[in-house]
């Protein structure tokens, strides 16, 4: 902190913004693309709010350009999108689609043209349908074609994209897909959905490996898995409330980083899942835990946890602190931020750790004057930035920040209610606007300096 109160952040730090294929792109079966698991599940009744899909999305599929402009007009640093598997892969293997790889490649040589770092995403949850078909991620095949597809993308993009991440989210991907079914493939079972978590977690060994060799060895590219980490708190001081809390954590976050880290899944999530957890084959934690460049961590919110016999296998449940601020979806709790990234930093040691999803869903619209006049956005994000900052401070190795996300886009089963983005979109023209919150991180990005006292500040904004 400087005398006057200003954060400032180190030389060449990250600034970006992330989004990801099915909620954006829209071209669901345009030049050649396969289905995924998502253009199916969208269509059964009753799982999406009204009925939407994500078929048109933002329709990044045909309005790349602006985009990037837009990224251009935000100054950001970087981007993070994920590539959809059955966009160039049909099928999940064999016949590779070479419209769908040309359009990866012309975006990322339109960001690098326009000086935007490409981070490329190769999972953001949609499976080719036909390997849903064969069994999806309860099934082991799965994870070896996910190395394939993984070494497609590296001999395509290799030479010019310098980040590469193999999985965003495996938890909810194995969870929501395949415990509550909320999510693509909407399956509600538990023992696939632990199968599905190894092979996840498989997958991404398996890809990191695979990335490793093709890329060449010239690139100097780094390689690294994103996780949505929720800190788990116990909702009372009793040993009960505690227990869950850790049992809540062992769910959520030990039981993907203690394989990528330590090589070993936590035995008290073993105990705890008994026979519900598959056998796991030698030589598979050995490859889950490939040594990695970076660590992702989306961070949200988190998980106030008491003991609830109710619940099953995990026996605790979320409760919701009255007192605290909400947002559309959850609770806002900005210290969260630091203690997961110090949490992580002091437990797991990655390498280099980066932010790569933070951002909150508020109601927000477009003004008389045509400006959207997000404040409660822009507080969010000065909030967590300043705890960003604060891990800086304490030695946690981030190098960098990505914004969710760059457009308003299809919040999964939420339909387009859930609005996110830095930009707003008219739905029905796709008229983009900036929103106050993207002039406010235009301006953070240019000062690479936070003014965490006055968030709302005129001078913040993006002449
Ligand atoms: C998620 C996803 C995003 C969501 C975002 C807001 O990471 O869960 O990466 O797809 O849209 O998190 O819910």
């Amino acid at each position: 902190m400087d005398d006057q109160g200003l954060l400032k952040f180190p030389d060449g730090f990250l600034w970006g913004a992330v989004t990801s294929s099915y909620q954006i792109e829209g071209a669901w079966d345009e030049d050649g693309k396969g289905p995924s698991i998502w253009d199916t599940f969208v269509r059964q009744p009753g799982k999406i709010e009204r009925g939407e899909t994500g078929m048109v999305a933002a329709d990044h599929y045909h309005r790349w350009q602006e985009d990037i402009d837009l990224m251009g007009a935000l100054g950001l640093k970087a981007y993070c999108f994920s590539v959809s598997w059955p966009r160039v892969l049909p099928a999940g293997v064999g016949q590779v689609n070479q419209a769908g790889l040309d359009f990866y490649q012309r975006l990322v040589d339109a960001l690098l043209a326009k000086g935007i770092m490409p981070v490329v995403m190769l999972y953001h949850w949609e499976l080719p349908q036909s390997l849903q078909e064969r069994g999806g991620w309860g099934e082991r095949d799965t994870a070896l074609a996910f190395a394939d597809y993984a070494r497609l993308m590296a001999q395509a993009l290799s030479d010019r994209v310098p980040f590469w991440v193999t999985h965003n989210e495996p938890f909810v991907s194995a969870m929501a897909g395949h415990f509550t079914g909320e999510h693509a493939p909407g399956i509600q079972d538990p023992i696939i959905a632990l199968r599905a978590t190894h092979h996840l977690l498989l997958s991404h060994g398996l890809a990191v490996q695979a990335l490793r060799s093709s890329l060449p060895a010239t690139a100097a590219a780094k390689i690294g898995l994103i996780l949505n980490l929720t800190p788990a708190y116990p909702a009372s001081d009793s040993q009960a409330d505690r227990d869950a809390a850790r049992r809540q954590d062992g769910i959520a976050n030990r039981l993907f980083l203690d394989p990528v880290f330590k090589g070993a899944y936590p035995a008290d999530m073993l105990e705890m899942l008994g026979p519900l957890f598959p056998e796991v084959p030698p030589g598979d934690l050995a490859a889950i835990s490939t040594p990695l460049d970076f660590l992702g961590v989306n961070y949200y919110s988190r998980a106030v946890v008491r003991h609830d016999p109710d619940f099953p296998i995990l026996n605790a449940s979320q409760v919701y602190p009255p007192a605290s601020e909400y947002s559309q979806m959850w609770e806002i709790y900005p210290p969260g931020m630091f203690d997961i990234l110090k949490r992580v930093h002091d437990e797991y040691h990655p390498h280099e750790m980066f932010v790569t999803e933070n951002g909150v869903c508020v109601p927000d619209g477009v003004d008389f004057d045509g400006k959207v006049r997000d404040d409660r956005r822009i507080c969010y994000l000065s909030d967590h930035l300043a705890q960003v900052h604060k891990a800086l401070q304490a030695g946690v190795p981030l190098k960098g920040y990505f914004h969710w996300t760059l457009t308003d886009n299809f919040e999964w089963a939420f339909g387009y209610r859930m609005r996110f983005g830095l930009v707003y979109v008219d739905f029905d023209t796709q008229a983009r606007t900036i929103k106050e919150s993207g002039r406010w991180y235009a301006g953070l990005i240019r000062e690479n300096c936070l003014d965490p006292e006055n968030c709302l500040s005129p001078d913040n904004a993006l002449a």
